[in-house]
């Protein structure tokens, strides 16, 4: 069976988010199998590395500054990443997080930075990106939502709206921009191990089962390269505006296991 369709090689990428965790896998992943990849975090000296390793390793990767959150560093990256590569045809809007707190005890300020960051951070890459797959042959891009975005998520109201945003922005750009060739996708994963998310739950590797099974409580960050290389590439050329969730099967419950307080 011929499987060329499910490669990346030659595709210029940019993943935004890639100093750690899910985005420095998709990242590492993209650009082994032959992708440019420009990725980016709020930090240099915390990208640098992620990209000096797919350097070493034989890849081609561009590393810069920028906070997803201001639309002018977002416009810099973009315009830095055409000018490395000579355009751009793949966009993965990663970069994202949280914080876990009940609903009453949200405060303005936080509720807007977690917006600002998941929803209007994808806004504002997809705007600068979109702009050059207009006007060239087209592109591809992948959203990070997450299964709290699909469902309920008791102590993450902000999180679970944004991330909700995110899968109706999905359908909706994948029909507006069909015409121009843009394929417009969704990765919702379920809990992934992360530095992010080590550092809310203290959730260690050694505690992660093994990746052969499905019935784990925690996934790892290759489950969702693997999906996210499968939407980018020409094995997906007939899927857009879907939304792949990628959860095993999780343990019952919402999944930091917040206790509401209702068995007694
Ligand atoms: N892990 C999970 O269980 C899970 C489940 C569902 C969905 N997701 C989604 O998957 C994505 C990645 O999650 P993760 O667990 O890998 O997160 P993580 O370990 O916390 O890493 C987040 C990445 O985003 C970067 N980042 C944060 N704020 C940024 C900003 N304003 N501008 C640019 N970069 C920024 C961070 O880099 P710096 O700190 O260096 O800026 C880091 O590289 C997120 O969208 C998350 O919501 C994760």
């Amino acid at each position: 069976m011929p499987t060329d369709q499910f490669s990346v090689d030659g595709c210029n990428a940019i993943v935004t988010g890639a100093s750690q965790g899910i985005g420095r896998t998709i990242a590492e992943r993209l650009a082994a199998d032959g992708a440019n990849v420009a990725i980016c975090s709020r930090s240099q000296d915390r990208v640098d590395p992620v990209a000096e390793g797919i350097r070493e390793e034989g890849g081609t990767a561009l590393a810069v500054e920028c906070n997803v959150r201001e639309p002018d560093e977002v416009e810099a990256f973009v315009e830095a990443t055409v000018e490395e590569f000579g355009g751009v045809d793949l966009l993965v809007n990663n970069a994202g997080g949280e914080f876990v707190a009940p609903f009453e005890d949200i405060s303005e300020n936080g509720w807007k930075a977690i917006v600002d960051l998941n929803l209007h951070g994808t806004f504002h890459c997809t705007q600068a990106t979109g702009e050059y797959m207009r006007e060239g042959d087209g592109g591809c891009i992948i959203n990070l939502s997450s299964v709290n975005g699909q469902h309920a998520a008791p102590h993450e109201s902000h999180y679970s709206a944004s991330k909700a945003a995110i899968i109706r922005l999905t359908e909706t750009l994948s029909v507006e921009w069909a015409p121009y060739g843009i394929r417009v996708n969704c990765v919702a994963p379920g809990l992934i191990q992360t530095p992010g998310v080590a550092e809310t739950l203290g959730i260690q590797e050694e505690q992660m089962p093994p990746r052969e099974t499905v019935d784990r409580r925690i996934g790892h960050t290759e489950d969702i390269a693997d999906v996210v290389q499968f939407l980018a590439s020409d094995a997906a050329a007939f899927m857009t505006g879907e939304t792949v969730t990628v959860k095993g099967v999780p343990r019952a419950g919402n999944s930091f296991d917040v206790d509401l307080g209702l068995d007694g």
